[in-house]
């Protein structure tokens, strides 16, 4: 019998605009600031283009969180698209709780292209937000509505 020692880490997707959130992304990468690497982000052009299908495959595809990042609310690049993401997200809590899912696991946050250490200290907090929740799917917890 082979025993495991694998320590768990949370696997967070990180959708991320092109126009703020991945240039800051970017910018914390150059200024070579540290952050928890379970994070994969997404380069989307607007946090609009989310579709909450996209997240509800990402916890069925064994995501345990999912933050979407975008402009500062006045300031996305199509006008209004992160209004948009703002009225989504908290349909998307709803959905989420419908689904069986902790809506915690779902976070938004507005950072700019200057922002590199918020986007450091948000992936940071969300990181430790989603290591208190546990792995998704457990304790009675449901991977999406498939
Ligand atoms: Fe960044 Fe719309 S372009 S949120």
């Amino acid at each position: 019998m082979q025993m495991t020692d694998e320590v768990w880490t949370p696997k967070i997707l990180a959708f991320c605009c092109n126009w703020c959130t991945y240039t800051g992304a970017d910018l914390a990468g150059l200024n070579r600031m540290k952050y928890p690497e379970n994070v994969r982000v997404v380069r989307l052009p607007c946090s609009s283009r989310v579709n909450p299908q996209f997240v509800l495959r990402a916890f069925q595809n064994g995501c345990d969180g999912v933050l979407v990042c975008g402009c500062h609310p006045g300031d996305c690049h199509y006008t209004s698209g992160n209004y948009y993401t703002r009225r989504r997200f908290m349909l998307m809590k709803r959905l989420m709780e419908f689904a069986g899912i902790d809506p915690d696991r779902f976070q938004i946050r507005w950072i700019s292209g200057s922002e590199a250490t918020k986007f450091k200290e948000t992936v940071t907090d969300v990181t430790k937000l989603i290591e208190k929740l546990g792995p998704a799917g457990k304790t009675g917890e449901r991977r999406g509505m498939g």
